[in-house]
């Protein structure tokens, strides 16, 4: 089955943040102010979801799940969403987990939150690379912790990578209790090599810090990549904790489920007992994650071979239109992570200046990013290409009016 990536589906009057709600999260419209953009002309590069259609597969089986009729509540009960979670992690990363490790939450966010206050002591502190996603400070700021963060350093190439002295240094720290790391990394995009996860993981059981392995991003790497979860690497270390969904890959962010897979017996008990959202599941979000695993493989292939052709498309726009730009395809997401400091001074609120002179809605700085994100925008290529791109005429028109 061909599975069509340049329909442009309305998503407007869904509720969707994305579409919605965008005026109240990167606009800032006074009031009586008027933009030159009409309500449907914005072309949306920002939070991380798709524009595109979910498989039909997954669609059927929330179907058939509606045609139960009733929805009381639900837990996982038949195994049915675990081994194909499983099935999948076997073929996809030659990896396996032990079935008492899976926890369920209705989001990563959630579970990030709630293993810093069980994992960190008052006074401890949580390690994590930078620029990083807003929400890993976030989960720090909930339980008063302090986050240390280390800055990825980018070669000749513009490509990024750990500074592993400065890395080291802080993992020594003896307030350092917890490493949270995205693996692969949002925003940069990096799917760390074997020697770097190696090294990464040596230095955390050096200085026995509990890791947090955030793989949300693992299915969206560049066709030909393989993932390499953080469990491959430390088989056997009990202080790791791997949370994955395929939320983001299969486009069902909405239905809230993640799989966070606690290897140490105690804290997974303490993690049930405390689970704010009482254990219990949606049953549609149950039913779409076990169809996404069983049946999505032929979906995603075509998916990241549509990615991989946004990219190189972006790509090539920026080397010939905006050769100032500082761009290396990323091995991972949809997300492209752009320095535009050749062009706008790095204290330009750049989603504020693209929105209000481009029409374009993207995310970028520090406002969205935890340090390091500066003068850089990122770019949402999960859309139809036509409408990719509109967004980069419209950027460069924007950017080069302001260089005039
Ligand atoms: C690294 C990372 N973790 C977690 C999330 C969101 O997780 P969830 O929607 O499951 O709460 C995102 C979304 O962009 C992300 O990039």
């Amino acid at each position: 089955m061909h599975y069509n990536f340049d329909e442009i589906v309305d998503r407007k009057n869904t509720n969707a943040f994305n579409t919605d709600g965008f005026r109240g999260g990167i606009l800032r419209i006074e009031p009586g102010e008027t933009l030159p953009w009409g309500e449907d002309d914005y072309v949306r590069m920002w939070v991380a979801d798709m524009d595109f259609a979910v498989a039909p597969e997954i669609c059927d089986a929330i179907r058939a799940r509606v045609d139960r009729r009733i929805f009381g509540y639900t837990g996982m009960f038949d195994g049915g969403y675990r081994n194909a979670l499983r099935a999948w992690c076997q073929e996809m990363y030659d990896w396996d987990f032990k079935d008492e490790e899976l926890c369920c939450t209705p989001g990563i966010v959630y579970a990030l939150t709630q293993l810093v206050e069980d994992l960190v002591p008052r006074g401890g502190k949580v390690l994590t690379m930078t620029p990083a996603y807003s929400q890993f400070l976030h989960a720090c700021e909930y339980s008063g912790v302090e986050l240390l963060r280390s800055a990825l350093v980018r070669d000749e190439n513009g490509r990024f990578g750990v500074d592993f002295g400065d890395f080291a240094t802080k993992a020594a720290d003896p307030d350092t209790k917890l490493l949270l790391l995205c693996n692969p990394h949002n925003p940069t995009g990096r799917v760390w090599t074997e020697a770097e996860l190696t090294e990464i993981g040596r230095i955390a059981v050096e200085h026995d810090l509990w890791i947090v392995s955030d793989e949300i991003h693992c299915d969206l790497l560049r066709t030909g990549l393989r993932h390499l979860p953080m469990g491959k690497i430390l088989p056997d270390y009990g202080k790791l904790v791997t949370c994955m969904s395929a939320s983001k890959t299969f486009n069902v962010a909405g239905l809230l489920l993640s799989a966070i897979l606690i290897r140490d017996e105690g804290e997974r008990q303490h993690f049930k007992t405390r689970a704010k959202a009482c254990g219990m599941l949606n049953p549609l979000s149950v039913a779409a994650h076990q169809a996404a695993y069983e049946q999505g493989g032929e979906w995603l292939r075509q998916l990241k071979a549509y990615l991989d052709g946004n990219f190189a498309l972006l790509d090539a726009f920026l080397k010939q239109e905006l050769p100032k730009a500082v761009f290396t395809v990323p091995e991972a997401t949809y997300l492209a992570w752009v320095d535009l400091r050749g062009y706008l001074p790095a204290e330009t609120n750049l989603p504020d200046f693209f929105a209000r002179k481009a029409g374009v809605i993207l995310e970028g700085g520090s406002a969205f990013f935890v340090d390091d994100a500066e003068g850089f925008v990122r770019l949402n290529l999960a859309i139809p290409r036509s409408e990719v791109k509109k967004g980069l005429r419209r950027m460069r028109d924007a950017i080069l009016s302001f260089e005039a």
